[in-house]
């Protein structure tokens, strides 16, 4: 089969593409996909230089991707809800690192896979389970975020905020969102109300009022100066920093959830969600996929497309 893999941990260069991958195993309630596009997130990074190996078994050769879109080409006994020729998408976290989705073939576990949303594109749908399930999850089933709801969102131009933005509005919130000036047009073409730069001072004296809810994308000082604007501490999320736990706050680890994609791609065409592609690398150019999300300055997002 072919694909990208690596056998060891280390920077882009480790990464090859190969014909002479195995042909991946597929248990009773496992759909076989044949990958169209492959979302690049900054969790594929950190694996590949090896600092999950403490959170995770990992088996080499590695396929990175943990996101992608593609279509069914065979089912497990045991599963119900797909055929084979379904168009799908899917956040592939398992138990263990191997089979990732930057492969022309990739074991999905059903609980992990909706139907593609119509409206997206294949390259669209790739790209959006990880960082839209991680903004979904943590504003609509955490933070609890209703209509009214002051929201500030941080790093708001990246993967998981540009999506952020878009579901705090659809859940009814005044979102203020942070981003470099650059940036600001982008975001406010999101939904949100509000556009603070991050590099003009502290984020907690440049907003006018309190806010009911955190979306903390940052960490560090930004985390602990915003912790100081919001009503309830209860009312903080971090996705990247458990200092959140000291405050009051949650941490929160995106799962596979196929009710929070559907979910998704009903917003999605109902035209909620838009899904803004920085760039699409061909499987071959993956390591210049991985450099750019390297770079942290990627507004919107990076996928890898196979077909
Ligand atoms: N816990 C979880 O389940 C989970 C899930 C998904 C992601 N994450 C983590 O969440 C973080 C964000 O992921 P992502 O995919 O959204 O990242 P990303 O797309 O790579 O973020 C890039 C964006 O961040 C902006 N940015 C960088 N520093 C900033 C700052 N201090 N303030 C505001 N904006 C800033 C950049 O804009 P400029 O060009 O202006 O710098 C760029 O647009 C990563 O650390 C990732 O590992 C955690």
């Amino acid at each position: 089969m072919k694909g990208a893999a690596y056998d060891r941990f280390g920077d882009e260069s480790v990464l090859q593409i190969r014909d002479d991958l195995p042909e991946p195993p597929v248990g009773p309630d496992v759909v076989l996909l044949r990958a169209h596009a492959a979302g690049v997130n900054p969790v594929d990074l950190a694996i590949r230089e090896g600092y999950l190996v403490g959170a995770y078994p990992h088996h080499f050769p590695i396929t990175p991707g943990w996101d992608l879109s593609g279509v069914v080409e065979q089912v497990g006994p045991a599963v119900v809800d797909f055929a084979v020729g379904d168009e799908v998408f899917a956040y592939v976290r398992r138990d263990d690192v191997q089979w990732g989705t930057t492969a022309e073939l990739v074991p999905v576990p059903q609980r992990c896979l909706a139907h593609k949303p119509q409206s997206l594109s294949f390259a669209e749908a790739g790209a959006l389970p990880l960082a839209g399930l991680t903004a979904y999850q943590a504003l609509a089933e955490v933070l609890d975020v209703g209509e009214g709801d002051r929201v500030l969102v941080t790093r708001a131009s990246g993967g998981v905020g540009f999506f952020a933005v878009q579901i705090a509005v659809a859940l009814g919130a005044h979102v203020i969102g942070t981003a470099s000036p650059k940036n600001h047009g982008f975001v406010r073409d999101a939904g949100a109300a509000e556009v603070l730069d991050y590099s003009a001072g502290p984020i907690g004296e440049q907003l006018g009022a309190p806010v009911d809810a955190v979306f903390d994308l940052v960490g560090g000082e930004t985390l602990a100066d915003a912790a100081k604007q919001v009503r309830d501490p209860s009312r903080i999320v971090s996705i990247v920093d458990t200092a959140v736990l000291d405050l009051g706050g949650r941490y929160v680890f995106v799962r596979p959830d196929s009710h929070d994609l559907e979910e998704l791609g009903r917003m999605a065409d109902a035209g909620q969600l838009r899904v803004p592609i920085a760039k699409a690398f061909p499987l071959e150019q993956i390591a210049d996929a991985h450099r750019l999300v390297a770079g942290g300055h990627v507004r919107g997002k990076v996928v890898v497309t196979l077909l």
